[in-house]
């Protein structure tokens, strides 16, 4: 693969429009921070929002969202970050807008666009981007979600191809640059005793679940435009799955990382009605900017098949939610059983061994077995080989996103192949779906999920303690069923 020398050359001004908004204040100044920290962001960052701000408001809120979100912070980078900062105020809808913007951009060549505003503003960013010719030997940076569906995200693949090649749009998903999500990579690929067992002649079902115990801060608006499915599940699981699913890439490089996961998304089979639960938390409809009869989900659970060779007939049970009794994100694999039961004890008829992944908090990954409980009787327990994966990377997901835009690195990107592929999977359930079914905050969601899972399951909760025993998480499914 060639890249053209707008593509290899590092930029010399980033560009954040959407500077005033809540994605900036959470995440992104946090993260220009840690660049300027760890040497990466020496080029003006120009902020552009219309919010009828001067620069200084810009300077105040760089400050408050950085002292908000990181300890002991060095006074002196941050004067150098907010040193850095330029602004711009205006309509996106206005042509004077991006006449301005080129006059601050001044001499700089190669600019990164950062567009971390709402979707439904991408075509007219872009627009007037090009209008003013500041396309041209530029980047562009794409929050997901990209488009609300597959003939939306096409439609916007072609806005956004009349402003720039392929090569210079950079589609973000912050999933791929957290590290625990490259350690599945990892994980699955530098280790050889998983190879043998990880297809559908060993595993049973698998399950990925990304549960939060806040709603949705604020955010009610957006989240109108969006639920869980375009939120978290077509997105962030999706990639998760494909990082499990994916076949070996045929030559080390990222770029062969891609194919592999392109590959998978492709054998998805798309979602139908029977294959997900809805649910929304109990409250959402008081939310700020929450339609009083709303059906948007703050919850869902998916069943996902992938007609591949390696994975035909295995189900994936994919849920996500708001308002969940914690926040973690978590895999199982459950395996089959072994062929014949030579031992009595119940457990033998469920599954009895799983890979347990615990991507965040407190990354870990175990293994579930059963060890025989001392005394004369061959009955056992299942217990878990628990190995503590780390915490935090040195550097959170967007400022190694960020600064690889900068330098013109796709690797952690997603293509356009990926996002429409991802997009077919969940398209028919976007419209196509029951009512969303009420449940308590602080529980697990609608039980009409248990049934989705049915005998494969059950579902298994997060359990948040370093060493537990495997056989909690079945208990506390057990429970919630009133067994
Ligand atoms: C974002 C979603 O993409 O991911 C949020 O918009 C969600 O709703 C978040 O809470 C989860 O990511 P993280 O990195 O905070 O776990």
């Amino acid at each position: 693969m060639t890249a053209t020398p707008a593509e290899q050359t590092d930029a010399d001004v980033l560009v954040f429009f959407g500077a005033s908004g809540d994605l900036a204040r959470k995440m992104i100044f946090p993260s220009l921070y840690g660049m300027v920290l760890h040497g990466e962001l020496e080029v003006p960052v120009i902020g552009v929002a219309h919010s009828d701000w001067a620069l200084e408001d810009l300077r105040d809120r760089a400050r408050e969202s950085v002292r908000a979100t990181i300890d002991d912070v060095d006074e002196e980078v941050l004067d150098r970050l907010v040193g850095l900062l330029r602004y711009v105020d205006g309509d996106y809808r206005e042509p004077a807008t991006f006449e301005a913007l080129k006059e601050t951009v001044e001499d700089a060549r190669r600019p990164v666009h950062y567009l971390a505003i709402p979707p439904s503003m991408f075509g007219t960013v872009i627009d007037g981007l090009a209008h003013v010719g500041l396309n041209k030997h530029a980047r562009v940076v794409v929050e997901k979600p990209f488009g609300r569906d597959l003939a939306s995200a096409r439609e916007l693949d072609g806005v956004v191809r009349r402003a720039f090649r392929e090569e210079s749009v950079f589609r973000i998903d912050h999933f791929l640059g957290k590290d625990e999500i490259m350690n599945l990579l990892y994980f699955r690929f530098a280790n050889s005793f998983l190879e043998p067992v990880w297809n559908r002649d060993h595993i049973a079902s698998v399950q990925v679940t990304i549960a939060e115990d806040f709603g949705v801060q604020g955010r009610g608006a957006f989240y109108e435009t969006a639920g869980a499915l375009r939120d978290v599940l077509e997105n962030h699981m999706l990639q998760i799955v494909a990082l499990l699913a994916m076949e070996p890439p045929a030559y080390q490089g990222y770029f062969a990382v891609h194919e592999a996961k392109a590959n998978v998304f492709r054998a998805m089979r798309p979602l139908t009605r029977n294959d997900i639960v809805r649910g929304q938390f109990e409250g959402y409809r008081d939310e700020p900017g929450v339609a009083r009869n709303s059906d948007v989900e703050t919850y869902a659970a998916v069943r996902l098949f992938i007609d591949s060779w390696r994975w035909a007939g295995v189900p994936w049970y994919l849920r996500t939610g708001k308002h969940l009794p914690v926040t973690a994100h978590e895999i199982v694999v459950e395996f089959k059983r072994p062929p014949q039961a030579l031992f009595d004890d119940a457990m033998m008829a469920q599954h009895p061994n799983h890979l347990r992944i615990r991507l965040q908090p407190d990354g870990e990954i175990a293994l579930g077995a059963r060890v025989k409980t001392p005394g004369e009787e061959f009955v056992g327990e299942q217990r878990e080989l628990v190995v503590p994966t780390g915490s935090e990377a040195s550097r959170g997901p967007y400022e190694r996103l960020l600064g690889d835009a900068l330098q013109g690195d796709r690797a952690l990107f997603t293509s356009e192949e990926s996002v429409e592929a991802a997009w077919h999977v969940v398209d028919g359930v976007l419209a196509d779906h029951a009512p969303a079914i009420r449940y308590a905050p602080g529980t697990w969601g609608p039980t009409e999920a248990d049934t989705l899972i049915g005998a494969d399951g059950p579902w298994h909760d997060p359990v948040l303690k370093h060493h537990r025993s495997a056989d909690d998480a079945s208990r506390t499914a057990a429970q919630r069923k009133g067994k």
